[in-house]
């Protein structure tokens, strides 16, 4: 039955109808990430290209590619966020790497397959989430059940095991039916039976049990319960040259499963029991092959790969040499899998056909075209990013639903303080993280941590001494000029601090 429904609501939702337009995708973005509306229009239409696919008429479906993004830009203007937030809102499994990550000099990085392992991996989790999620009222019964039989007693406790079960016959009367589930004399069942008043008020009672203990009304209790552990090994086993990631993981997981598991008696109050064994019972419910398998699906179909710093692997005209070798190793290490193709991951075989890259660079010192050209090739759809304004940095402060000072908010709020900006306190703010770029290094909103960080850390030292519950802090322009604008003049001092 659960499995019908869940059924039937996956097709409901399995429309193209369902899914965030372009427009849409775009606003959802604008909660978190200011301007930068070219590259958002970008990969919102990239994004929804991938849901068109799947509707798209099937002989034409398996040739639709996704045209991957390389994003241009100087560093701390959201081009990660901009890809990890278009991530969640896809509800896609996303990986983010450092393609510099893969070259080291005299020695080949990770290999690049890595990434897609990570992807599935990832995806496999949010499978595993979500089928957890749909077998959690059964499992919450289970439970319940099992912290029923330890509460109450069982009516025969010297039968070795049976069941109970309310039946109903053909005229909708109901009656209790007591298996046995173990042979037993029937003088025995006799001299230990319990008469049928007795199992009717034993099975009223669990009753009444079982909705105290869902309303939370014994959660105070201390029961003991048995719970499995595996044995953690403590044995690292160190890769020999050769063998691969795969080959590791496997043998890693193999020695996990030799290893017998433990059962442990732990006093917890009914409240810890249930959270516990409801990830046991829940665990129990679920067919693993399929998770496997719907992960394996998932991320062909929708995963999305971050290769940050793809400008460090380009090789900057005019140079070569030992670096830039290894460098452009791995752009050829990259193209097959960014071009489609198979890799072999412990969850099963996942094809790349459709996977899409974003790729992210600031492309100072090298340039798009310094990549090889099969690369730049897999990579047609460019996103330049906008250096920041000021008045972005004013809008970063204070607009996003992560906005920095939202954050010290809530740091405050812990506390019972209460900490509000003035609006010229917040401009002052960003104009002096714009100087500070100007003047220093031009490392964009990232900037802008570093000012608060300076502003309100001894507050946060203060707090709750000196700053008790209850206190309210006004955070205006005079202070800032007070605590930052010395700084930002000190050319000395803020190269260090800010
Ligand atoms: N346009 C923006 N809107 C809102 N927040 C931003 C924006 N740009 C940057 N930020 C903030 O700055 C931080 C750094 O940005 P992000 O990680 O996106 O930089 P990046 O462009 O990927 O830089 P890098 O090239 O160094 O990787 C983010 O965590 C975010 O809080
Ligand atoms: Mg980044």
């Amino acid at each position: 039955m659960l499995k019908t429904e869940t059924d039937k609501k996956a097709e409901q939702s399995d429309t193209i109808a369902n899914k965030l337009t372009p427009h849409q995708i775009v606003k959802e973005l604008d909660k978190y990430v200011i301007g930068q509306d070219d590259a958002k229009k970008i990969v919102a239409v990239a994004l929804r290209n991938r849901y068109r696919r799947l509707y798209a008429p099937e002989d034409i479906k398996n040739e639709i590619m996704p045209a991957n993004i390389l994003m241009i830009g100087t560093t701390g203007i959201g081009k990660t966020e901009i890809a990890r937030r278009l991530a969640k809102i896809a509800d896609a499994p996303f990986v983010k790497v450092e393609a510099s990550k893969f070259t080291e000099v005299g020695y080949v990085g990770r290999d690049v397959e890595s990434m897609v392992r990570d992807l599935v991996e990832q995806c496999y989790s949010m499978v595993k989430t979500q089928k957890l999620e749909e077998v959690k009222t059964i499992a919450a019964e289970r439970v319940e059940d099992i912290i029923l039989d330890i509460l109450i007693p069982s009516v025969k406790p010297s039968v070795p095991a049976h069941k109970v079960d309310l039946q109903s016959n053909s005229h909708g009367e109901k009656s209790i039916v007591v298996t046995m589930t173990e042979d037993v004399p029937v003088e025995k069942q006799k001299e230990n039976g319990q008469s049928m008043e007795d199992l009717e008020l034993n099975k009223r009672t669990r009753e009444k049990f079982r909705i105290k203990i869902r309303n939370g009304e014994m959660d105070e209790r201390k029961i003991e319960i048995q719970i499995q552990q595996s044995v953690s090994t403590g044995i690292g086993v160190v890769a020999p040259p050769g063998v691969d990631d795969m080959t590791m993981m496997n043998i890693q997981e193999m020695i996990g499963g030799m290893l017998p598991k433990k059962n442990k008696t732990r006093l917890v109050t009914i409240a810890e029991a249930k959270k516990i064994l409801l990830e046991e019972e829940a665990a129990k419910l679920i067919d693993y092959d399929l998770v496997k398998a719907e992960a394996i699906k998932k991320t062909e179909n929708s995963g999305i790969i971050f290769i940050d710093e793809i400008d460090k692997i380009a090789n900057a005209q005019g140079k070569s040499g030992g670096i830039d070798v290894s460098r452009e190793g791995v752009q050829r290490d990259l193209l097959p899998i960014v071009e489609g193709s198979t890799v072999n991951t412990k969850y099963g075989a996942v094809n790349t056909d459709h996977i899409l890259f974003i790729a992210a660079g600031a492309f100072h010192v090298s340039k798009p075209s310094d990549l090889i050209p099969e690369l730049q090739g897999r990579f047609p759809i460019r996103a330049e990013l906008t250096s920041l304004s000021r008045s972005d940095f004013y809008k970063i402060l204070k607009n996003p639903k992560n906005a920095l000072t939202k954050q010290y908010e809530g740091l405050f709020k812990s506390e019972n303080v209460k900490i509000e900006f003035t609006d010229e306190a917040l401009k002052l703010i960003s104009k002096l993280a714009f100087e500070v770029n100007e003047k220093l290094e031009n490392i964009g909103a990232r900037r802008l941590s570093t000012l608060m960080s300076q502003l309100l850390n001894e507050y946060l030292f203060d707090v709750p001494e000196k700053i008790p519950a209850e206190s309210k802090l006004m955070i205006d322009e005079k202070l800032v000029q007070e605590k930052l604008s010395i700084l930002v003049k000190d050319q000395d001092l803020s190269n260090y601090i800010l």
